[in-house]
Parts: structure tokens; sequence; C-alpha cells
């Protein structure tokens, strides 16, 4: 299912200053194969959802500003960097459809590449000229405060691997980490940017916390119930990986079903068929953890909702709005 009309169009606006901002960032290395590989992933497609949030949130809030397009791109170039230092991470080989960075290149010019953008993403916020001086420290302590949680959530989801007793809450404690502070990160930063009020601040905050919670639940359903055209990866790549989802939690936890199939693909990694993996599918869908998987984000879904009607209902609250709801609608 692909974003809706009113989001795409949204960030096709939005898109070339954006564009022009991330590759001009990325660019300030010259040594050529640590550039190409900067750019490989950026080059190869992506939402640039991270990348849009800001600026919405300032339109949303009737005061959208250029410094909303520089702090969302230098997320956005985070994001990427997260991304190309997860494929390594999960041994995945293919990322948006296309080899993974440490694939095109190779393992250590991925790690290296990954932390090169981390570095320019600071170096386009602190030579910004459009960020008021008094703002700065607090925008780079929101911003260092999510990286150092997207690391404490990718440990835990990597100690979790093949790890048998997890609970639900552990797991939403990691994906708080990995995934849901940099949307937090991008609705707060969107406010402070338009002068927004404490209460603002916290609301959007809390928005972008609960989308990014769902966003998760979402990506983890993707994987064992889409194939690869949707979700760009193979099909139950985290169950091969023995990665602890919400879904994989859940089933460990229903004692009263045969599950012999999941356990036969759990964490197998490399050669296990696709026959078996839709077997083991087919024993989540029994064990009722898929719709359990389900109802976890359909209830994120509806807080990050309600934190929206407070606010004007102009242009952007539709387009942040139908935002909210294409995650819960790509499961349905
Ligand atoms: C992928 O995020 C990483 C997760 C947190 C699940 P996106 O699905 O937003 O990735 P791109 O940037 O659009 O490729
Ligand atoms: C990604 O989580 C989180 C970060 C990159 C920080 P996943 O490992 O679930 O993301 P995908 O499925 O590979 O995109
Ligand atoms: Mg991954
Ligand atoms: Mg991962
Ligand atoms: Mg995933």
């Amino acid at each position: 299912m692909s974003l809706p009309d009113s989001v795409k169009y949204s960030l096709k606006e939005h898109s070339p200053i954006i564009e022009e901002i991330i590759i001009s960032t990325l660019s300030a290395s010259k040594q050529e194969k640590l550039q190409s590989a900067m750019l490989y992933l950026l080059k190869s497609g992506g939402k640039r959802l991270r990348a849009t949030l800001p600026y919405l949130v300032g339109d949303l809030l009737g005061s959208p500003k250029h410094s909303h397009y520089e702090l969302g791109a230098a997320i956005e170039i985070i994001h990427n960097f997260t991304l190309i230092h997860d494929d390594i991470m999960d041994n995945d080989s293919v990322r948006r459809g296309q080899p993974s960075v440490h694939v095109a290149f190779d393992v250590p010019t991925a790690i290296n590449a990954g932390d090169a953008m981390l570095a320019t993403a600071f170096e386009l916020i602190s030579s910004s000229k459009h960020i008021a001086i008094e703002k700065l420290p607090g925008l780079v302590k929101i911003i260092g405060e999510m990286v150092r949680r997207v690391s404490e959530g990718q440990q835990l989801d990597i100690d979790n691997e093949n790890r048998r007793n997890i609970s639900i809450d552990d797991y939403l404690y990691m994906i708080e980490g990995k995934t849901a502070v940099m949307f937090e990160a991008c609705a707060k930063i969107g406010g402070i940017l338009s002068n927004a009020s404490e209460e603002e601040i916290e609301l959007l905050g809390k928005w972008g916390l609960n989308l990014g919670l769902c966003f998760q639940i979402v990506d983890d359903l993707i994987d064992v119930i889409s194939d690869s055209n949707t979700s760009g990866k193979p099909l139950g790549s985290d169950l091969i990986q023995g990665k602890m989802t919400c879904i994989t939690i859940h089933a460990i936890n229903s004692k009263d079903y045969d599950l012999k199939n999941l356990d036969l693909v759990l964490g197998k990694g490399g050669e296990v068929s696709r026959d078996l993996i839709d077997l083991a599918i087919s024993d989540l869908n029994k064990s009722g953890s898929i719709d359990y998987c389900r109802d976890l984000a359909n209830k994120y879904h509806k807080i990050s909702k309600e934190c929206l009607t407070s606010f004007n209902k102009n242009d952007a609250y539709a387009v942040l709005s139908e935002l909210t709801d294409y995650h819960i609608n790509r499961i349905k």
C-alpha cells in the first residue's frame, strides 16, 4: 500500500529543497569512495518522512521556516546512517530493493560511511544561518539524546535475539529507542523552531512517539504479512534472524499452541526454505500473534491521533492526520 495522495503530494512539494540540503551536506567529504558510499542509500530511495516532518509541524503551527528543512535533512541523514549500520547488525543484504551499503561496497566502508554521515548531520546544524543561536544548544541536545536512545534500542534489539524470556514491555521499551524517539524528535524540533508553547511541544512529542511505536509494530508485522515488493526485504527475515518482535514474543508465550514450524525457523539464519517460512507464519496466525500485534498497533495509532486533535485544522493538519492513519492502513 502506497502513501495517501495528500502525503505523497506534500513530500514531493518539499523534496527539491530537502534533497538539495542532503546532497550538499553529504558532498562535504571529498574522499571519493566515502562520498559515494554516503550518497548510495539516499539515491536508492526512501520516503523522506523524517526529513519532511519538522516542516509539516511548523506548517501546522502556522510558521514553517527554512530551518525546519535543515533539521529535517539532518535527521534524515542520521536515519540513513542508522539504516546502514542496522543492515550490518541484522545481516540484511537488501534495503529499498537494492543491495545494502555493506554489500554494494564492503563492511568497513559501510561502517565508516555511517560514522561520517552522523558527523555531517551535526556539521549541517551547526553551520546553519537560519537557526536562532539561542535555540542551538537545546536542538543539539535533543538530537544527541535521540542518537543515544537509538543506539540503546539497537543494542537491546541485538541482545534480545534468541532470548526467550522477553516481555512485551521489554519490546516496547526497545522499539521506543530504536524507532519512536526519532519521530518524537522530529515533532518536538518542528515545534521548537516555530516557537510553540511548552504544552504544544510536549503534545507534539507524544504524537511523534506514539506514531513511531505504531510505525515499528507495523514494520514488524509487514515482515510476516507482506511480500518483498512491499517491504523491500525478504519475507520473514526477522524470523530467520531470531528477532524478538511483538509477534514472536506473543507466540512464544502462547503455550497452548503447537508452534513447531516456528521453532524450525526462528533464529535459524541462512538457508531456510520459503515453504517452511510460510508454515511458520501459519503458526503465528494460529496462535493469534498477528491479530494481537494488529491490536497493539491500533492502540498506539489511537493515542497519536488524539494528540493531533487540539491543533488547528489547516492543510498541514490534514496531511499529518493522513500520515498518522497511513501506518495502520498498511496492515488492514
Ligand atoms: C525503516 O524506516 C526503519 C524502521 C524504523 C523500521 P522507513 O520505512 O521510514 O524507511 P525509508 O527511509 O522510507 O526507507
Ligand atoms: C530499524 O529497525 C531501526 C533502526 C534502523 C534504528 P529494523 O531492523 O526493524 O528496521 P528494518 O526492518 O531493517 O527496516
Ligand atoms: Mg533491520
Ligand atoms: Mg534492526
Ligand atoms: Mg523491520
